[in-house]
C-alpha cells in the first residue's frame, strides 16, 4: 500500500462498521478510529451537564472545552476517555443513542470533531468509522467503502448487543430510534451521511464479518479507486 493507505468506512447505524473497522485494522496493523465514539463521548458529557441540546453555541463551546482519547489497551479493547474519564460502557447508552444525532449536526462540534480525527489519520495507516468520513474527513483516502444492510438486520443486531449488555429495551424500539437517527443524519446541512461516489457499496445483510472483510481486502490490494 502507499503511504496514504487510510481506509474509510461509512454507512447507516447497525450496518456493521465497528466489527468490521475493528477486524480489518487487526488484520492490517492500522489503528482502529471509531468517530461515532467521539460524537457519542460528546452527547454524553452534554446530557451529564444537562444542557439545552438544541443550543448550537453551547454545544460548539462544549466541544472546543472537551478532551476526547481514544486508546486501545493491552488486551486490544478500544476505550474511549472523555476528559480522561473512561466512558466506553457509558456512550453506548440508550439515552445517548436517542440523541447524539442532535449533538452530531451541530457545524461548530463537527469542525473540532473533524480537526481531531484528521490528525488522528496523519499516519496514513487508519481505518476509520463514520458518516462523512470518505466524503468529508478523509476525502483522500485511497481505500472508501459503503456498508448498508436493511433496516430489520440492523434492528436486530442493534437488539442483540444491547440485550448482551443486559439493556432492558424491545426490538421495536430500537428499530425506531436507529429509523429516526438515520433521518436525522442523512437529513443534516452539514456533512450528511451519503455514499461517497468511488466508495464501494457492500449490502451486509446475511453476509458474515469474515465474508464482508474478505471483499474490502480484496478491494484494498487491487488497488481501491486508483
Ligand atoms: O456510529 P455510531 O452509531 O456510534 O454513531 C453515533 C452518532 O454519531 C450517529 O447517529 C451520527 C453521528 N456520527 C456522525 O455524525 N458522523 C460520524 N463521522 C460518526 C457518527
Amino acid at each position: 500500500m502507499e503511504s496514504n493507505g487510510n481506509i474509510a468506512i461509512d454507512g447507516p447505524a447497525g450496518a456493521g462498521k465497528s466489527t468490521i473497522a475493528r477486524l480489518l485494522a487487526e488484520r492490517l496493523n492500522y489503528l482502529y478510529i471509531d468517530t461515532g465514539a467521539m460524537y457519542r463521548a460528546l452527547a454524553w458529557k452534554a446530557l451529564r451537564k444537562g444542557l439545552d441540546l438544541t443550543d448550537e453555541s453551547g454545544l460548539s463551546r462544549l466541544a472546543e472545552d472537551t478532551e476526547i482519547m481514544l486508546r486501545v489497551d493491552p488486551e486490544g479493547k478500544n476505550l474511549v476517555y472523555c476528559d480522561h474519564v473512561d466512558v466506553t460502557e457509558d456512550i453506548r447508552l440508550p439515552e445517548v443513542s436517542r440523541n447524539v444525532s442532535l449533538v452530531a449536526k451541530v457545524p461548530g462540534v463537527r469542525r473540532r470533531m473533524v480537526e481531531l480525527q484528521r490528525r488522528m489519520a496523519s499516519s496514513g495507516r487508519v481505518v476509520m468509522d463514520g458518516r462523512d468520513i470518505g466524503t468529508h474527513v478523509l476525502p483522500d483516502a485511497p481505500y472508501k467503502f459503503f456498508l448498508t444492510a436493511s433496516l430489520d438486520e440492523r434492528a436486530r443486531r442493534r437488539f442483540m448487543e444491547l440485550k448482551q449488555q443486559g439493556h432492558a429495551v424491545t426490538l421495536d424500539e430500537v428499530k425506531e430510534e436507529i429509523r429516526m437517527r438515520d433521518h436525522t443524519d442523512a437529513k443534516r446541512e452539514v456533512a450528511p451521511l451519503v455514499q461517497a461516489p468511488e466508495a464501494m457499496l457492500i449490502d451486509t445483510t446475511g453476509l458474515s464479518p469474515e465474508e464482508v472483510i474478505r471483499m474490502i481486502l480484496a478491494r484494498c490490494h487491487g488497488g481501491g479507486k486508483h
